[in-house]
């Protein structure tokens, strides 16, 4: 038992330096999609080689991308023939926009209550600094029983549209026992969670050009096809009225959900009416015939992410736009190909434009869905969380994507502990990110319990 508890009592005495740790991190600007912040991913990527080295890292390299740079570091555990446990982050975050619906500036973090807001809070730089905390408190006061690897990168919220080479090309170097990724989330709070599937995403845009410029509306309007309204007609004809996909071929490889498997989704304790206060939403939507569960978990979806045409500032200009642009993500389930689930919507699009206009697409990232049960390691985890919280492990079906799990499963043949301790209502990807540190510091105790526990095995 003193194995366990004295690297949680080292963690409670310093908390007050993992916090401020963790608050640096944060301060850090490392927004992955935007070219301006190339230098800050250099930073976020310094900071990270700065907290291993700090860890007594046996090894810390960094292996430089097209984008941005992945992290590499090792510590090998002084006890012979012990478990290869790999460690997953990423340090990238998404965008703030819209700036001014921020309580606080998103990259100063601000602790108000139980809450540590800021962009990356939860998403994942909380997670990535409750894994270091907890093994920084494991090596403080004890021996490490596990060979530690960790893998950062700074293009998750991107895509991960470097990692597949890295890993293919460096398997020796990644090759392990367990891995653990901790960007999934907690199903509500005080509820420990593991997730066993994730969704796959495609990520697209469509362009409609029409007159070579804005155009007077007056002297324009009756006579050329106005490139928004062709591509609100388009994105509109991709719904039927019953909420489903209307692309041809879009459900083809979908696997149709087992009695067992909705079983399964039905006992997440989340309810409509805790989707209706997250989400601040009048009502619900989606596809007939399934759960709310069942669509966020297990069905495909198609979703506008951004829309822009004509003229969006203060007051009025009558104009008939250029051109219009959208863009656009499909979350995929397992068995669905990303690519072949692009080519379907692109030859949908392109047999709905009319000869007025013009259209392009260009596709971003695409990742193929996640699911997987039981992972090594399951039993040690679940063990851990149910202890650390007193109560059962929730698995569950995750509508979110991190593309790294199934390419770790593909090319290293090891599946994931997918877990986190983020909260459905920390508005990640949104304004006021924020972290519940309470949870978070049960993450940490958690995480403790879960890498020192292996000493208590065997
Ligand atoms: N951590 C999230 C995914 C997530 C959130 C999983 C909550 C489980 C619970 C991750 O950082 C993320 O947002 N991924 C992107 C990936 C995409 C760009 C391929 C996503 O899902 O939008
Ligand atoms: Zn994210």
């Amino acid at each position: 038992m003193q194995t366990l508890s004295l690297p949680f009592q080292f963690f409670q005495a310093h908390f007050d330096e993992y916090l401020s740790r963790y608050q640096d991190f944060l301060r850090i600007p490392s927004v992955s999609t935007d070219p301006d912040h190339k230098a800050d991913m250099q930073r976020a990527c310094d900071f990270l080689v700065g907290q291993l080295k700090n860890l007594g890292t046996d090894r810390v390299e960094v292996f430089p991308t097209p984008m941005h740079p992945i992290v590499f570091a090792e510590k090998r555990s002084p006890k012979p023939n012990a478990p290869t446990l790999l460690i997953y982050g990423h340090y990238d975050v998404q965008p703030v926009a819209p700036l001014n619906e921020w309580k606080s500036p998103p990259f100063e973090p601000s602790l108000d209550g139980d809450y540590l807001t800021a962009r990356g809070a939860s998403d994942m730089k909380g997670q990535v600094m409750a894994v270091l905390s907890a093994i920084d408190s494991i090596v403080k006061t004890t021996e490490l029983p596990l060979n530690l690897k960790f893998l950062f990168e700074g293009e998750e919220e991107i895509g991960s549209p470097s990692l597949e080479t890295f890993i293919a090309s460096h398997r020796d170097l990644l090759a392990c026992d367990m891995v653990l990724n901790p960007d999934a989330g907690m199903v509500g709070l005080d509820l420990p969670t593991v997730v066993y599937s994730l969704r796959g995403l495609v990520y697209f845009e469509v362009r409609i050009d029409g007159p070579k410029t804005d155009l007077h509306s007056g002297l324009f309007g009756g006579v050329v096809a106005n490139p928004a309204i062709v591509l609100s007609e388009i994105i509109a004809s991709l719904h039927a009225p019953d909420g489903s996909v209307a692309v041809p071929g879009f459900y083809d490889q979908v696997l149709p959900l087992t009695p067992e498997e909705r079983a399964r989704i039905a006992a997440n304790p989340t309810r409509e009416t805790d989707l209706l206060a997250i989400t601040g939403a009048p009502a619900l939507y989606g596809e007939a015939g399934y759960t709310p569960l069942e669509r966020i978990g297990a069905r495909p979806t198609l979703d506008v992410n951004g829309l822009y045409s004509g003229f969006i500032g203060e007051g009025s200009k009558t104009i008939i736009p250029a051109y219009a642009s959208a863009k656009i993500s499909c979350r995929l389930v397992p068995n669905q190909d990303p690519d072949h689930v692009y080519d379907t919507i692109k030859k949908a699009i392109e047999n709905r434009v009319p000869p007025t206009v013009r259209l392009t697409m260009v596709k971003h990232s695409g990742a193929p869905a996640y699911l997987a049960d039981d992972a090594p390691g399951l039993q040690n985890l679940t063990a851990a969380l149910s202890e650390t919280w007193g109560k059962p492990v929730i698995f569950k079906r995750e509508g979110g994507s991190i593309p790294v799990a199934t390419t770790m499963q593909n090319y290293l043949g090891v599946k994931s502990l997918l877990t986190g301790f983020g909260l459905p209502d920390d508005h990640i990807h949104s304004p006021n990110e924020r972290q519940h540190l309470p949870t978070w510091k049960k993450g940490v105790q958690a995480l403790i319990h879960f890498i020192a526990g292996f000493e208590h095995e065997s």
